[in-house]
């Protein structure tokens, strides 16, 4: 399997380190391959890891992870190349600068947008909704973090449950992706309980329900 992920901040590293677990190659695409910032995942991880300038990036990766801000989305995935039916998993929010709402312009979810921008592409909507630690670690001593997928393309659909599973997640389809609007009021509502309550930011959501197959 071969991975990308546009973007080497909280949340592409914390998706890399899951993969380098597996010992799954990582493709980063970054603004400046050469940065030193990265100099110490590329002597960890050596040949498990590269950095490229996004439009460098080959487009044979199973997986692409969009994992950039999202005032950034339509300048990145303007230099994106990928193939039909290439698996784009959404991982940004539309999140507004106040982090308190949502740009939905048109009635569109972000994960809606990006498929606009990424025609022929099977975008799916995921990894969004819970914290970059989540991300690296989801098990508490209760339970799993849950892991909600949105997505218009059934295989590509299952294809990323199976590793949302394979990365220790409890997996769920809800739906097409237009229920992805869902997935980014999660978000902004698991930003609120870490930010804005004594709860905090060590928390994940999980789902009790009877006789669910997952
Ligand atoms: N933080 C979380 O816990 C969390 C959880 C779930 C989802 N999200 C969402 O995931 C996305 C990323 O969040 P984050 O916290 O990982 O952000 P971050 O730590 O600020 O990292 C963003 C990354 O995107 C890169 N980037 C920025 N502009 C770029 C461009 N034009 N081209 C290529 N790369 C560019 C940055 O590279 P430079 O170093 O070059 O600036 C950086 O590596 C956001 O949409 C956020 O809403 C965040």
């Amino acid at each position: 399997m071969k991975v990308s992920i546009l973007g080497a901040g909280n949340v592409g590293k914390a998706l890399a380190q899951k993969f380098f677990k597996q010992k799954i190659p990582v493709s980063f695409g970054v603004r400046n391959p050469d940065n030193q910032k990265y100099d110490s995942l590329k002597s960890f991880y050596g040949d498990l890891v590269s950095f490229r300038k996004v439009h460098e990036l080959n487009a044979d990766s199973d997986f692409i992870f969009l994992a950039v801000p999202w005032h950034s989305i339509t300048g990145v995935l303007r230099e994106l190349k990928y193939k039909k039916g290439q698996i784009i998993c959404d991982c940004t929010n539309p999140l507004t600068s106040d982090l308190k709402g949502l740009h939905h312009s048109d009635g569109l979810s972000g994960g809606e947008k990006v498929a606009s921008l990424l025609p022929g592409a099977n975008v799916i909507k995921a990894f969004n909704h819970t914290g970059a630690g989540n991300i690296e670690n989801p098990r508490y001593e209760d339970g799993t973090t849950l892991m909600l997928v949105a997505g218009d393309n059934l295989m590509s659909k299952q294809k990323t449950l199976s590793l949302i599973s394979k990365l220790g997640f409890q997996g769920v389809d809800i739906g097409d992706l237009s229920e992805a609007k869902h997935l980014e009021n999660l978000a902004l509502f698991w930003i609120h309980m870490a930010y804005n309550t004594s709860v905090g930011p060590n928390h994940s959501l999980a789902l009790l329900k009877e006789n669910i197959t997952i």
